[in-house]
């Protein structure tokens, strides 16, 4: 499968949202970043404009919820029109329950894991999940430098998955740009968020073709 690009609008302009999705249309997914200032020490925004979001976007949206009480806030996300619904699983308390209930919606379900949150407990459950994220900074800000400790928790997770023969997607999501791309697609991920490293481009549309070629190569 060729590599998904997915630029995180946390980095575009607030004030030109429609704008800033409009340039991002050789994408594949836009990433969607809610934070509550309680899971994580950051705000940015919710269901009212999520949705207007999901009007206007020429790509399907990839939400990544970052907020606590993700069992009661995830499915009003997948009502409104995401096409994939990605919540922490430090901030659920019924993990499958909430996926199986985002998939009977047909929307794709993600499990999202911190830095320091080990992979090894959910391998057993990602059947049931579209999507593994692994945070490759700490959630809560863009423009953060890679974490390369994590690229062993990659590659585990990939091994899992080739093992069972499991067609979960791997995103990975913090630092990723044209240095850190490839080395993140060698250990087993296939789906990329970039925001700082999109929008920060002189040609965004540009610079995810490119992106997209490292991670291909
Ligand atoms: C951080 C967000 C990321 C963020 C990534 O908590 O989840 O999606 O936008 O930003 P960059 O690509 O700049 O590291
Ligand atoms: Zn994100």
């Amino acid at each position: 499968m060729p590599a998904l690009i997915n630029p995180s609008i946390l980095s575009a302009d607030f004030a030109n949202l429609e704008r800033d999705l409009q340039a991002i249309a050789a994408a594949d997914y836009v990433h969607v970043d809610v934070m509550d200032n309680h899971f994580v020490p950051n705000l940015t925004l919710g269901l009212p404009v999520v949705k207007r979001i999901a009007e206007v976007s020429p790509v399907p949206l990839d939400v990544h919820l970052m907020i606590e009480d993700a069992d009661r806030w995830a499915p009003e996300y997948a009502a409104l029109g995401a096409a994939s619904v990605t919540f922490h699983a430090e901030a659920t308390q019924a993990p499958v329950r909430l996926a199986r209930e985002l998939r009977s919606r047909g929307v794709r379900a993600g499990i999202a894991l911190r830095p320091a949150s080990p992979v090894e407990s959910l391998l057993d459950l990602l059947p049931e999940f579209d999507m593994l994220l692994v945070m490759t900074v700490e959630p809560g800000f863009g423009g953060q430098s890679f974490i390369e400790g994590m690229l062993p928790k990659i590659r585990r997770a990939r091994a899992a998955l080739d093992a069972s023969g499991g067609s979960t997607w791997i995103q990975v999501d913090g630092g990723v740009a044209r240095d850190t791309i490839g080395r993140i697609a060698q250990a087993g991920a296939n789906v990329f968020v970039a925001g700082s490293a999109v929008y920060g481009a002189a040609d965004v549309g540009a610079e995810i073709v490119a992106l997209r070629q490292l991670a291909d190569a």
